[in-house]
C-alpha cells in the first residue's frame, strides 16, 4: 500500500471530532474537559473509558484500548485502515489522495471487487433478457424496485457465460477463481459457478459486492441454494445478507429482524419491513452477533417453529449472552410450521408482522423455558438441574442490569443462587490518575515530554537546534524525537502523536503519560515548557563545563578550550542573572 502522507492524516484527524465519531456510537457523558462511558471494548460498570476532545484520543484505564478517531473506527466498526481513513475523510468532505491503494496486495483486491461488481451487472442485464427468469420472479412476487435494489440478476445456463465474458484472459480468468465464481473439476477444467440460477449478490457493509447466493428456478433441482464459497473478500460467517440495504434504507436502526433465508430478506423489505437481515445457510455466530448489536440495539431472531428452529434459536442465544449489555435485547418468534417470513408478511402485510415482532419472546424467558424444558421445576432435582444449566451460560453475561436481572430469575425459580461469577472488585484505578505526581517531582525531560503529549503545538515554540540536545539525560532522545515530529507535522493532535510512537519501545509509557490531565491550561503549559527548556539549556552548558574542567585537571586546557570554558561561564551567569 501506497503509504497515506503523515500531512493527509494529521489534516483529516484535525477535521474529525473524535467526540462526534464516538458518540455516536457510544453514550459518552461530559466529565471535566473530557468525556467518559462505560468501556466500549471490554465489560464493565464504572466507565473507565475516556476520550478527550483536545487531544483527538480515546483511552481506557481499564483495558488500555485507545487510539484516535481512525483507531477508534477499526477496533469498534470493524473497518480496515484505509476503509477507516475513506469513512472519516468522507465526513470531513475530503478527497483521498491519489494512489492510496497502489500496493500489489490492494491492487488484487481492488480488481476482486471489481470483478464481483461487474459480475453483477452481467447478471442483471441476463435477467433482462431471460424471460424464464423474469417469470420466475415474478411467481415469487418480486417486484422491479425490489430487484433493483437488491441488485438481483441471473446466471444462464451454460458452463462459460461469466468465464467467457469476464475471463478473457488469464490474468482475468485467475482473478474470477480468486471470487469464488468458477469451479474447476478434476481434470483442471474451469467453469461457471453459478448456471441457471436466480443470483442475490451479497453486499458487504459499505455495498460492495462479496459474493452471491444463487436459486434454483426448477423446484427439483438441487441444492436449492448455492453460496460463493469462503474467499478472501466473503467469510460466511461475518456477514449478514441484506444489512447494507437495511442501512441504506434506515436513518437509524432501531431493530434488526434476523431471518433465515433471502427471499424472506427481500420480500420483507417490498413490504416495508426494511430491517431484515440473514445469516448465510449458517448458524448465528459470535461475530454475527456482535455485528448485529453494534448495528441496532434491538435483534429480533425469526425461526421456523419445529425442533430444527429451536435448535438454530438456541445457538443464536449462546452467541448473544457474551454480548448482552445494557441496552440491548434479544427477541425470539418462532412462526407457525410451514411459514416463513416470506410467506407471512405477504399474507399478513407489515402490520401483521410487526405484530408478530411485538409478542416475540424475550431472550430471559426464553433461555428459562428453554433449559428448563425436560426438567422437573416441582422437584428438587429438576430445579437443582436447571440451576446447574443456567450458571455457566449466565456468567457470560456482561455485567450490569440484565446480568443482575438474569440471576434473580434463576433464584426465584429454583431456589439456587446464580452465584455471581468472580466479583472480584475492579482494580482501584481512575480515581489515582487524576492526583498524578505533581509536575515538579517529575524529572524536567518527562515533564516537557508530558507537556508535549498534552498539546502538541506547544512545541512550535522551540526552535532547532535545541540548546539542551546535547544533555545526557534519560529521555532526551525521545523528547528530541518529539520535537522533531511535531515540527514537521505542525497539526499533529495527541491521538497522531502516539500513533507515530505506536511501536516505539516507550509508546507504552508515552501513552500512560499522554493519557494524564496535567493541571493548569494552555498558557501555564507553555511557560513551563519555556521554563524546563531554559533549565535544560543551564544544564548542557553546565555539562560542558564539568567536562572541560574535567580535562584541565586531567591533561589540561589548550586555547580554544580556554576561550569554550570563558564563554560557557559567562553564558551561565547571564541565563541565571
Ligand atoms: P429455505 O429452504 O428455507 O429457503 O432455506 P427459503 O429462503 O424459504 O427459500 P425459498 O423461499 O424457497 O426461495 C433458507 C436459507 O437457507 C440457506 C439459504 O440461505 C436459504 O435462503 N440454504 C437453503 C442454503 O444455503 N442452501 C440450500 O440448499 C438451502
Ligand atoms: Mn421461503
Amino acid at each position: 500500500m501506497a503509504r497515506l502522507p503523515d500531512a493527509f492524516i494529521d489534516d483529516l484527524l484535525a477535521r474529525s471530532d473524535i467526540v462526534e465519531i464516538v458518540g455516536s456510537r457510544v453514550p459518552l457523558k461530559r466529565k471535566g474537559r473530557e468525556y467518559t462511558a462505560p468501556c466500549p471494548f471490554h465489560d464493565e460498570r464504572t466507565p473507565s473509558f475516556y476520550v478527550s476532545p483536545t487531544k483527538q484520543f480515546y483511552h481506557c484505564f481499564g483495558c488500555g484500548a485507545h487510539g484516535t478517531a481512525i483507531s477508534f473506527l477499526m477496533n469498534y466498526d470493524r473497518l480496515e485502515f484505509l476503509d477507516a481513513v475513506e469513512e472519516l475523510a468522507r465526513r470531513a468532505g475530503m478527497e483521498l489522495p491519489k494512489d492510496t491503494r497502489a500496493g500489489p496486495q490492494d491492487n488484487d483486491l481492488r480488481d476482486q471487487y471489481a470483478a464481483l461488481e461487474a459480475a453483477a451487472r452481467l447478471f442483471q442485464r441476463h435477467l433482462a433478457e431471460s424471460q424464464r427468469a423474469r417469470d420466475y420472479l415474478d411467481s415469487r412476487g418480486v417486484d422491479a424496485d425490489t430487484r433493483a435494489r437488491f441488485a438481483i440478476g441471473y446466471a444462464p445456463d451454460g458452463y462459460s457465460t461469466l468465464k467467457d465474458t469476464l475471463g478473457t484472459d488469464e490474468r482475468r480468468l485467475k482473478l474470477l477463481e480468486r471470487t469464488g465464481m468458477l469451479s474447476r473439476n478434476e481434470r483442471g477444467h474451469v467453469y461457471d459457478k453459478f448456471r441457471d440460477r436466480v443470483m442475490f449478490p451479497i453486499h458487504d457493509r459499505r455495498g460492495r459486492v462479496i459474493a452471491f447466493g444463487g436459486r434454483v428456478l426448477d423446484k427439483d433441482a438441487s441444492p436449492k441454494y448455492l453460496n460463493s464459497p469462503e474467499t478472501p473478500l466473503f467469510h460466511k460467517g461475518r456477514e449478514l445478507y441484506g444489512l447494507w440495504q437495511a442501512k441504506q434504507a434506515n436513518q437509524k436502526l432501531e431493530r434488526l429482524v434476523v431471518v433465515e433465508g433471502y427471499m424472506d430478506v427481500v420480500t420483507l423489505f417490498q413490504f416495508g419491513v426494511t430491517q431484515g437481515v440473514a445469516t448465510l445457510g449458517t448458524a448465528t455466530t459470535a461475530d454475527h452477533a456482535e455485528l448485529l448489536f453494534r448495528n441496532a440495539p434491538d435483534v429480533y431472531f425469526c425461526f421456523d417453529g419445529d425442533a430444527a428452529g429451536r435448535r438454530a434459536a438456541w445457538r443464536a442465544v449462546e452467541s448473544v449472552l457474551p454480548r448482552m449489555k445494557d441496552g440491548r435485547q434479544a427477541f425470539f418468534l418462532f412462526l407457525p410450521d410451514g411459514e416463513d417470513p416470506d410467506t407471512i408478511v405477504r399474507k399478513e402485510g407489515a402490520t401483521g408482522f410487526d405484530a408478530r415482532l411485538a409478542q416475540a419472546t424475550p431472550l430471559s424467558q426464553f433461555f428459562f423455558d428453554e433449559l428448563g424444558r425436560d426438567t422437573n421445576r416441582n422437584t428438587l432435582d429438576g430445579r437443582a438441574r436447571l440451576a446447574e444449566r443456567a450458571r455457566p451460560l449466565l456468567a457470560q453475561l456482561p455485567d450490569g442490569a440484565f446480568a443482575d436481572l438474569m440471576r434473580q430469575e434463576l433464584q426465584r425459580q429454583t431456589g439456587v443462587g446464580a452465584a455471581a461469577p468472580a466479583t472480584a472488585p475492579e482494580p482501584q484505578r481512575a480515581p489515582s490518575r487524576r492526583v498524578g505526581a505533581p509536575a515538579q517531582k517529575r524529572s524536567l525531560v518527562r515533564s516537557m515530554i508530558a507537556l508535549l503529549l498534552q498539546q502538541p503545538s506547544l512545541g512550535l515554540q522551540l526552535q532547532p537546534p535545541y540548546p539542551f540536545a546535547e544533555l545526557r539525560l534519560p529521555g532526551m532522545p525521545l523528547l528530541l524525537e518529539l520535537l522533531d515530529v511535531v515540527h514537521q507535522r505542525p497539526e499533529i493532535s495527541t491521538g497522531a502523536l502516539l500513533e507515530h510512537f505506536a511501536d516505539h519501545e516507550q509508546g507504552e509509557a508515552l501513552r500512560k503519560l499522554a493519557a494524564q490531565s496535567l493541571p493548569g491550561d494552555e498558557n501555564s503549559w507553555a511557560h513551563e515548557l519555556q521554563d524546563a527548556a531554559a533549565q535544560l539549556e543551564k544544564q548542557t552548558l553546565q555539562q560542558r563545563i564539568d567536562e572541560l574542567q574535567q580535562k584541565q585537571r586531567s591533561q589540561g586546557l589548550d586555547e580554544t578550550d580556554k576561550y569554550e570554558l570563558r564563554m560557557l561561564l559567562q553564558a551561565l551567569s547571564s541565563l541565571r542573572g
